[in-house]
């Protein structure tokens, strides 16, 4: 596996930078890869313009008890990004404890003083804990006596800003570096980290041949456990059905069959999906790159450099690289234009390039809203004609690995451990100014599993340009990768406490897992608390989901269990679950002061934020105190875990 570490390879990064020669390491804490890019992309512009000898880390790779012996003349970026409440990425956790003291640490304050260090941190403000984790390792290293070069940069993804926070903060930080490292800055030119080694031998058929197979265990048809964010599970979809009664948007409802496999789930998990881009998409690459007729070639993929890994196994396809392992839908970003320009196909798209790659407002005015992926850039770009002078490792290291998605878990393990319910909406935005809408990867790909498991023999023509699992298909039926994510989402362990939810559109997946759960703890005649459902969606003949369970639900727990709607297209005003909650003011104070638990589900962005306020105010109200200290209170419970939030934006 390409991502995971690597058996016998050491934890010791003074080591490692010493047996390759190198004076700079990029640390990443990354979730959905973000920061994994932005790492990988400092580690190039590092060598290319100030001639640094860089390498990238996976935190998760190495140990920190060292970093006291790291030499004053090199230099360790941390790009950390914050997931969740505060919280770090999976691949950080142990090194945010260790250095911030959580778990074993340094002895002495001035342990560090040799470290010097840059940091950059990746959050979204619409999140109580805005990049939190970059905040706390800053202070934590200069506590223990490290140095920070430049400013401790931030990145908003809540405010849409995140790549010019990145380009407008990485400028003074290289100067800055510069000056302290005594480098000189020198003409960037454009060094392949990944070399591409034809295998005239093998064809697509040969069994040594990756075509999506995650790695070997998978290739030899001998996958097993455990099953991870690094070797996914195919799990075949037991069920899939539609939810939403309108033609024009889709909501999936999947049930995933993981008894074949170790994995287990508690209510209130997450599920991530590994997609696969649509074939459409992956044609509109391949031709624009002048790749679609050697795109069944084998090649062999190699780092050039020791410290580099190929994200992805080979020997393998440009199809199935495309395909299935870098993520050719993203917005494109304003660097990777720049990197391209040297490689346009004529004078005029090579001045454009540089152009756009160099001037943000322009940047932002021809593409901006257009959000064009890789391929609609460069087919704009050069009115169509081929790119065939970009080396393909450009196109492997300036792309994102392609991510697994997450999915809050609808369905309750109590229920149905070795069934995995899904609630997606699928995502299809018209783009103003755009031929084509924007189609989410993960969610169509969803779509047209579950048109071709309903026997759709005619399915919408974005949905049949599926590949699905590959052409080696060894599976029966339909297949889909997986992993479970263990989440903090939790009902109560005592039943009887009463629970308030709060879950307009597909914020509502994991409530539904928690009103099974309850409603068979009732029928097992244990006592359940009062259990409150706000629920949202436009109108109640569209997107009104899992409708006719709640009744099911309400039947088995009776007067215990109240949902409460809000539909925001009904009526000439709009309603939201916010208003609703403040409705039921009395009834929620009154919960509240009986220990309820509360939870947040969905749109990060507006909603949770605005239940938040509301809750505030019913506090407020409910106990003849300020709004400020209605905040506080909730603030409170967010720490004492009384107040759960499950948001994403
Ligand atoms: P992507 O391809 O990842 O695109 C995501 C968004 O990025 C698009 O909607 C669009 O706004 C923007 N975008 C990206 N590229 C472009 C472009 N070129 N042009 C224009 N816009 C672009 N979702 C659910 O439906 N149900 C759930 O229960 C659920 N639970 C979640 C739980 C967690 C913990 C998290 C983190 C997320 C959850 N999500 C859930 C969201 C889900 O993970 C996906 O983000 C969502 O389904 C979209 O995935 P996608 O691959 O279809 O879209
Ligand atoms: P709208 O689209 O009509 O504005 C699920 O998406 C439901 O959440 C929809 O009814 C949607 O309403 C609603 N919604 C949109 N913005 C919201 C917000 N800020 N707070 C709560 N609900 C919101």
């Amino acid at each position: 596996n390409a991502n995971g570490p690597k058996a016998g390879q050491s934890r010791n990064i003074l080591e490692k930078m010493d047996e390759s020669g190198k004076n700079c390491v990029i640390f990443y804490g990354s979730q959905t890869g973000t920061a994994e890019d932005y790492a990988s992309r400092l580690a190039k512009e590092g060598k290319s313009r100030f001639g640094l000898e860089t390498m990238v880390a996976d935190l998760e790779e190495y140990d920190f008890e060292n970093l006291d012996a790291f030499p004053r003349d090199k230099i360790a970026m941390f790009v950390l990004a914050t997931y969740g409440e505060g919280e770090p990425t999976d691949n950080a956790v142990e090194f945010y404890e260790f250095i911030t003291g959580e778990g074993v640490s340094f002895s002495e304050r001035e342990d560090l003083e040799n470290l010097n260090y840059v940091t950059f941190g990746l959050g979204n403000n619409t999140y109580e804990h805005y990049n939190s984790m970059v905040r706390n390792v800053d202070k934590a290293l200069t506590k223990l006596g490290a140095h920070r070069i430049g400013e401790a940069g931030e990145g908003d993804d809540g405010a849409g800003t995140m790549e010019e926070d990145f380009l407008a903060w990485k400028e003074p930080m290289w100067a800055a570096l510069a000056e302290k490292m005594g480098l000189e800055e020198r003409e960037a030119v454009y060094e392949p980290i990944f070399g591409i080694v034809p295998r005239e031998n093998l064809t697509p058929e040969s069994p040594e041949v990756y075509l999506g197979e995650p790695n070997k265990m998978h290739l030899e048809g001998t996958a097993k456990g455990p099953f991870n964010a690094h070797n996914p599970y195919i799990a075949p979809i037991a069920e899939s059905r539609e939810l939403f009664s309108v033609k024009d948007r889709n909501c999936l409802h999947m049930e995933v069959d993981i008894s074949g496999s170790n994995l287990s789930y508690q209510t209130g998990d997450h599920i991530a999906i590994w997609p696969t881009n649509a074939g459409q998409e992956v044609d509109r690459l391949l031709d624009i790159l002048g790749l679609l007729d050697k795109r069944h070639e084998v090649i062999s993929v190699k780092a050039l450099e020791p410290t580099a890994k190929v994200p992805f196994p080979t020997p393998t396809t440009y199809d199935a690289i495309v395909r299935y392992h870098i993520e050719i839908c993203a917005a494109v970003s304003r660097q990777f234009v720049s990197t391209l320009a040297p490689f346009a196909p004529n004078e005029a798209a090579k001045a454009e390039m540089t152009k756009l790659g160099g001037d943000k407002d322009y940047f932002h005015e021809k593409t901006g809203p257009l959000n064009y992926n890789i391929a609609q850039l460069l087919s704009t770009v050069s009115n169509g004609e081929k790119w065939t002078n970009i080396p393909f490792s450009a196109i492997i290291e300036g792309l994102n690995k392609l991510q697994p998605r997450y999915y809050s878990i609808s369905s309750s393990s109590l229920v149905q451990p070795k069934k995995v319910s899904i609630t997606a909406v699928v995502e299809n935005q018209a783009i103003p100014g755009r031929e084509e809408p924007f189609r989410g990867v993960a969610t169509n790909y969803l779509f047209a599993l579950k048109q071709k498991q309903n026997g759709d023999d005619n399915p919408e023509p974005f949905g049949k340009t599926y590949e699905i699992m590959g052409p080696r298909n060894k599976y029966d039926g339909i297949h889909v990768p997986v992993h479970i994510r263990h989440s903090n989402f939790k009902l109560p362990s005592d039943p009887s406490k009463p629970v308030i939810m709060v879950g307009p559109g597909t914020g509502v997946a994991p409530f539904r897992g928690f009103l099974q759960e309850r409603a068979k703890q009732a029928r097992d005649g244990a006592e359940v608390g009062r259990t409150l459902l706000f629920f949202g969606c436009r109108k109640p003949n569209e997107d009104y989901l899992y409708e006719k369970e709640w009744q099911e639900y309400k039947e088995a727990l009776g007067d215990k269990f109240e949902l409460i709607t809000a539909f925001s297209r009904q009526g000439s005003k709009k309603v939201y679950v916010q208003h609703r909650l403040k409705e039921h003011g009395k009834e929620v104070s009154e919960l509240l002061s009986q220990k309820a638990f509360f939870y947040v589900c969905g749109d990060a962005a507006n909603m949770a934020r605005e239940v938040n306020a509301v809750l505030a105010q019913i506090i407020a109200e409910g106990r003849g105190v300020s709004e400020a200290k209605g905040e506080e209170v909730v603030k409170s419970m967010r720490s004492s875990n009384q107040y759960q939030e499950d948001v994403w934006s």
